[in-house]
């Protein structure tokens, strides 16, 4: 399904019927929306799941760029808006995380429950923004191979895997110009951590044991900042654990699920 947003045409996919529970999904960087497939189907038979493109990746249009990270949250809210979601657990990984934590800052009555994934609330260190502004050149001068080559070591524990060449072929098919747009807007985003301690939402904090990117220390700081957070610590998985371990996030996002969902 395409949904119009802003005059920016967004590839978004919605299963599950019924009246039940909303789930919404929001993928890392530079994924899409095929990285939370299997999690949408297998909660299919509970709730109403949606997953989408974020701008410029996957099926979406980027539109005017640069957007900074704002942009990509009023995306989010305009797809609830338009497919008449009052309020969805909301569950993001990595850039997903940055995106779902400012729209929970912005408007938590929207949401009944929140899964942050191999995240952080801090925004960029200098060194974290200088690196940003490597990749982002690196882009512009036609670079995107080999900035995927040096970025999925970092994405997987395993990057040699059968995994690893799908998510390689995954990040492959996005455009350079967008992939620059949505690091200049994680090197621009805001800091998050001190909002946490007045979050109200039900939160299961996910991190991959093996995670560089957002590691462990990172995660459990803020289990311990938002109010009664769980914390699930993935073992065998590096940043995207979701597919790397893929029946361990499963256990631990469908409990955490069923046990606060509004029925
Ligand atoms: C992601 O997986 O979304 C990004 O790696 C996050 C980041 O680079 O900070």
């Amino acid at each position: 399904m395409q949904l119009q947003v802003d005059g920016v045409r967004l590839a978004c996919e919605v299963v599950g019927t019924g009246d039940w529970p909303w789930v919404v999904f929001v993928h890392g960087f530079p994924f899409s929306r095929a990285t939370w497939q299997r999690e949408a189907q297998a909660l299919a038979a509970s709730y109403r799941v949606l997953t989408f493109d974020l701008r410029g990746l996957g099926e979406s249009e980027l539109g005017p760029a640069p957007q900074p990270l704002e942009s990509y949250v009023d995306d989010l809210f305009a797809l609830m808006d338009g497919l008449g979601i009052d309020r969805a657990a909301l569950v993001g990984l990595s850039m997903g995380g940055y995106i779902s934590l400012r729209a929970v800052q912005r408007a938590e009555e929207r949401f009944w429950a929140l899964a942050l994934c191999d995240t952080r609330a801090e925004a960029d260190s200098d060194e974290g923004k200088l690196g940003r502004a490597a990749g982002i050149r690196l882009l512009h001068a036609g670079g995107r191979e080999e900035f995927l080559r040096g970025f999925l070591p970092k994405l997987l524990k395993r990057p040699e895997s059968d995994t690893g060449r799908w998510l390689m072929d995954l990040m492959r098919a996005n455009a350079p110009l967008a992939m620059a747009n949505a690091l200049a807007a994680m090197q621009g985003r805001t800091e998050t951590t001190a909002a946490l301690a007045t979050f109200t939402l039900p939160t299961l904090v996910v991190v991959g044991r093996d995670d560089t990117l957002t590691p462990l220390p990172l995660a459990q700081g803020m289990a311990q900042r938002i109010p009664g957070a769980e914390l699930a610590i993935l073992e065998d998985a590096g940043h995207v654990a979701n597919l790397e371990a893929p029946a361990a996030f499963d256990r631990a996002l469908g409990g955490f699920l069923a046990r606060v969902a509004p029925r």
